[in-house]
């Protein structure tokens, strides 16, 4: 058991600490449940791109989805090979888009048809052949929160498949567009095969469509999504996964791309706060800690529940709400949740906190990020210190008029 006592004593409260072994672990299964077929696992670096983590996957062998340039940067940075890697998003500006193609990364995914021009006008301008997907949206129902639900018309990503044929055949006719893979991915923490298995079917029928037009597509790429166990929740089997892909592919010699993020990187991370006070509200109880929304989000942003574990030895539970100091009613962990009396200093450690944990955090009420920390075998090592004040002025301060 890892010893949080000892990485606070270190690196002080809160933390956010990262099991590398897990990581590994979570990368080797995913690989082996692909062995069937030539395949690409690009770790999703929004989930957590402290680079450490990503390097961490780069020597793996992993690729790097990527959202935005500065993703791309921090992938490259930490040792992923530009060939390896995707850059994804609805709304990539010209720089970027520049960027990327100077770069010359594996592809990137186009979500409009707009989008397609401006890609095409800049690879023009830098007389070079731009290496593109589509990303298809097959209008299915991925059955998760509806904020990370992706794949139904009414939400903005990707084209429907109408629209993809047409711009498949407008880059086969482009002297400056490659089309080297298709796309999708329907949503995020995905607790049910149903939809990805159907999502597969449609897109991989749509492949075959477009082979038989000759455009020779080298990459099919099923998105990311694969939930994990926040609250004890059954979710998607490897091996079915895997299958249900690879049934869809008889025949056709093209390499396999997953892009996961909080599958590989969820379940490896814990959030450790102190506690700070206990307070009573007439009949409600308040256990205030010394971490609060800015530094984990997602209980209050997605109702997401996070197991919470109390580091001290008091066997008694009732119910409590554990709240940061932000001045917000939203600043929560967890509501109603049965657990010990704490006292000024106890630890609490917040499960489940490795994805979209730090990556979502913001200096809101001038709180600087928490350090972050990685656990590997025995060792634990820090990978991002705190931020400190001169850190969060950094940017203003020169700007100040008395
Ligand atoms: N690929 C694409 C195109 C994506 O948009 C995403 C996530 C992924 C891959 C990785 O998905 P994953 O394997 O991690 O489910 N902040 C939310 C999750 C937002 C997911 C956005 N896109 C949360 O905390 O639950």
């Amino acid at each position: 058991m890892t010893n949080f006592k000892n990485m606070v004593d270190s690196y002080g409260s809160p933390l956010f600490a990262y099991d590398f072994d897990y990581m590994k672990n979570q990368y080797e299964e995913l690989k082996e449940a692909f062995r069937a077929r030539k395949s690409l696992i690009c770790y999703a670096v929004k989930a957590n791109s402290n680079l450490s983590v990503i390097s961490h996957f780069a020597k793996m062998g992993a690729g790097a989805d990527c959202v935005s340039i500065g993703e791309v940067k921090r992938a490259i940075m930490a040792g992923i090979p530009k060939y390896k890697i995707i850059f994804s998003g609805v709304g990539k500006s010209d720089s970027e888009i520049k960027e990327a193609l100077k770069l010359d990364i594996l592809m990137i995914n186009l979500e409009s048809e707009a989008e397609m021009t401006r890609v095409e006008l800049v690879a023009k301008e830098l007389n070079m052949k731009a290496r593109i997907s589509v990303r298809v949206n097959p209008n299915v129902d991925p059955l998760t929160h509806p904020y990370i639900s992706t794949g139904l018309h009414k939400n903005k990503f990707g084209v429907d498949i109408n629209t993809a044929k047409r711009m498949y055949i407008k880059a086969k006719n482009s002297e400056f567009l490659e089309a080297v893979g298709v796309h999708f991915h329907i949503g995020s923490q995905l607790t049910k095969l149903a939809p990805i298995a159907e999502s597969i079917k449609i897109v991989s029928s749509f492949l075959r469509n477009l082979k038989a037009l000759k455009i020779n597509i080298k990459f099919f790429d099923v998105g990311g999504g694969i939930g994990i166990d926040y609250e004890g929740e059954k979710t998607i089997e490897l091996y079915d996964y895997a299958q249900s892909i690879f049934m869809n592919l008889t025949g056709l010699d093209i390499t396999v791309i997953c892009e996961p993020g909080r599958f590989l990187v969820g379940n490896s991370g814990y959030f450790v706060t102190k506690v700070l006070y206990e307070k009573q509200n007439e009949d409600k109880r308040f256990i205030i800690v010394d971490g609060a929304m800015n530094d984990l989000v997602r209980p209050t942003l997605y109702q997401a529940y996070h197991k919470i574990e109390v580091l001290n030895d008091n066997k008694e539970l009732s119910k409590a709400d554990v709240v940061g100091p932000i001045c917000e009613s939203g600043d929560y962990f967890a509501k109603d949740r049965e657990l010990p009396q704490t006292a000024h200093n106890d630890l609490l450690v917040i499960k489940s906190a490795g994805a979209y944990g730090f990556t979502m955090s913001s200096n809101y009420n001038t709180r600087g990020r928490v350090a972050e920390i990685a656990i590997e075998g025995n060792e634990t090592r820090i990978i991002r210190k705190r931020e400190s004040f001169d850190n969060m002025i950094a940017l203003e301060k020169d700007y100040l008029c008395n």
